[in-house]
Parts: structure tokens; C-alpha cells; sequence
């Protein structure tokens, strides 16, 4: 029996593969998962869900932070993302969060808070959109 403990990028990404199990993605085939890790310890997975309506679709992201923040104003930590399934051998470029959800993610991530990509590696918010849309007065 081994005393090392995971690391909480290990405990996010694996929320975030075990998230896609229920994927709702018959029009993609696509499975994407997601894990946000809070201050308070507590983890809020999401899934993507697709539509008949192509357009409808939801992101992973977007359906792991709305969880998150529908239970509790608690700041976020970490995201942890799993792109496509298992084994798949898909390039870097495809292993990344798509815009949308990166200008959703910068509402509730700091520049510095860390993104766990499955297969790729360890992005800070600021890296993956350094000009996000915020609404001054
Ligand atoms: N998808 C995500 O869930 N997150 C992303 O960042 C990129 C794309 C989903 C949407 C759709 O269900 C499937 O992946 C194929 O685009």
C-alpha cells in the first residue's frame, strides 16, 4: 500500500474524466468533462450537453461553473478539463477549452488561478484569454 497522497490536479483531473460517464453528446459523439475545485474543498463536475437545436449546446465548463456557483458563492480554485474519450489521439490544439467558455471562465477564475487540460498541461486563466470582455462603468 502506497502513503503518497494525490495531488489535487490528479483528484481534478480524474472528477473531470469521471464526469464524462454521463455525457449527453449523441450529435457529437464527443465526450467532454469538467471539475471545479472551490476554496472550501468541495468539487462541482459537468458534462456537456447537446440539443436537437445544434446551437442549444452546452459546455462542460460552463455546466461544472454553473453548478458550482448555483450551490454556493465560494471562490474557485482550479478547473480541471477531459477532452474526447479515452484513448483518443487527438492533437494539442483540439485539447483546450473553446472560447466561449474561456471568456465564461475568466468571470470566475483569477489570472493566476490554475486549468488542469487532461493530455495537454497546466494553463493559468490569464494564458488562456489574456483580453477578456469586462464590464467597466
Ligand atoms: N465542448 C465542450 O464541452 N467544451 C469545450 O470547451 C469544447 C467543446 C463540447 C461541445 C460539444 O458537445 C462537443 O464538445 C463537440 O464540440
Amino acid at each position: 500500500m502506497t502513503t503518497e497522497s494525490k495531488s489535487q490536479e490528479e483528484i481534478l483531473v480524474e472528477a473531470a474524466r469521471a464526469a464524462k460517464e454521463n455525457t449527453y453528446s449523441p450529435y457529437s459523439d464527443f465526450p467532454v468533462g469538467a471539475a471545479v475545485l472551490l476554496d472550501d474543498g468541495q468539487i462541482f463536475k459537468g458534462t456537456n450537453i447537446e440539443n436537437a437545436s445544434y446551437g442549444l449546446t452546452c459546455c462542460a465548463e460552463r455546466v461544472a461553473l454553473f453548478s458550482a456557483r448555483t450551490a454556493t458563492d465560494a471562490k474557485v480554485s482550479a478547473l480541471a478539463i477531459s477532452i474526447g474519450r479515452e484513448g483518443s489521439a487527438l492533437p494539442k490544439e483540439s485539447l483546450v477549452p473553446c472560447g466561449a467558455c474561456r471568456q465564461v471562465m475568466s468571470e470566475f477564475l483569477d489570472p493566476e488561478t490554475p486549468v488542469y487540460v487532461d493530455g495537454n498541461r497546466t494553463f493559468t486563466m490569464d494564458e488562456l484569454l489574456p483580453y477578456s470582455f469586462i464590464l467597466v462603468e
